[in-house]
């Protein structure tokens, strides 16, 4: 599995989530190589989001909804009632489609969580604040305008600092759940130059539609789609192999393969 360099830092295992008699998804078997891209792919309605759910325990917000099986984020069982789930969704960070940004400041918006959480003091908030924006790729834009309502930002510039905000909590693994695509060129290709430089130090899951997004920046594809009205993972494996040889008909047609790679 994956490279000689990477273990996994999610092993999922006979995922299942049901609504009622419904089945969302029906026994994900996959391992996320940690600090790599891993990109999920897969129609509209397979079940991407709800996987992504499960990974940091967000999933416990839908109380109608049933999980079954095991997501193991290093090494430890996501559901074992020891597991903090505030502590795991500090762990594993997430950005949404639309950027989150509250009335406040560009700082406060960055560093709001963090502080709520006591991992910084007052006095380091800047220093904190700095090194997350320029993580984010967002900093040479904001840096003389730091103390105005974050609000005031484009949607582009709101989705690199909901990235900073994630970033300030330290985590180890950053989902992003269709990050780009209420986004220009311009900006999409700021946040993919984001996920980039964070390879090798955070683990990084990206949901998304755009292919050509998933083959630039994935170094591992998990396709999802549905099979009789439920999500299956159809294959998982290096992202030229994925696009090139896939193994199943469903991924085949989903990326429109016709013979050509
Ligand atoms: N809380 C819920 N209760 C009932 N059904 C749900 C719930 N959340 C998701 N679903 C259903 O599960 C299916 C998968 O949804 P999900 O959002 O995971 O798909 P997706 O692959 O992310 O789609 P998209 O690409 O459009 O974002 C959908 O049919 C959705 O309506
Ligand atoms: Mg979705």
């Amino acid at each position: 599995m994956f490279d000689r360099n990477s273990a996994a830092a999610f092993e999922v295992r006979g995922l299942t989530v049901r609504s009622g008699a419904r089945t969302i998804l029906h026994d994900v078997n996959l391992d996320i190589p940690a600090g790599q891209i891993t990109g999920i792919i897969g129609p509209s309605g397979a079940g991407k989001s709800t996987l992504l759910r499960c990974l940091n325990r967000l999933i416990d917000l839908s109380p109608s909804l049933d999980v079954e099986g095991t997501v193991r984020f290093a090494g430890r069982d996501v559901r074992e009632s020891a597991v903090d789930p505030d502590d795991l969704r500090r762990r594993v960070g997430i950005v949404f489609q639309q950027p989150v940004t509250f009335p406040g400041t560009i700082v406060r918006n960055v560093v709001f969580a963090a502080r709520k959480l006591g991992l910084v003091s007052r006095k380091g908030e800047a220093e904190l604040a700095e090194r997350c924006l320029r993580d984010a790729g967002l900093w040479d834009e904001v840096k003389d305008r730091l103390r105005l309502p974050a609000l005031s930002l484009s949607v582009g510039q709101q989705q690199r600092l909901a990235i900073a905000r994630a970033l300030a909590g330290d985590p180890d693994v950053l989902l992003m759940d269709e990050p780009t695509s209420a986004l220009d060129p311009r900006s999409t290709e700021a946040i993919e130059q984001t996920a980039s430089a964070l390879r090798g130090r955070k683990t990084i899951v990206l949901v998304t539609h755009h292919l050509e997004q998933a083959r630039r920046l994935a170094d591992w594809i998990a396709c999802i789609c549905a099979v009789d009205g439920r999500g299956e993972l159809m294959e998982a494996g290096f992202c030229a192999d994925v696009f090139c040889q896939p193994t199943r008909d469903e991924t085949r047609e989903y990326l429109g393969i016709s013979g050509r790679c």
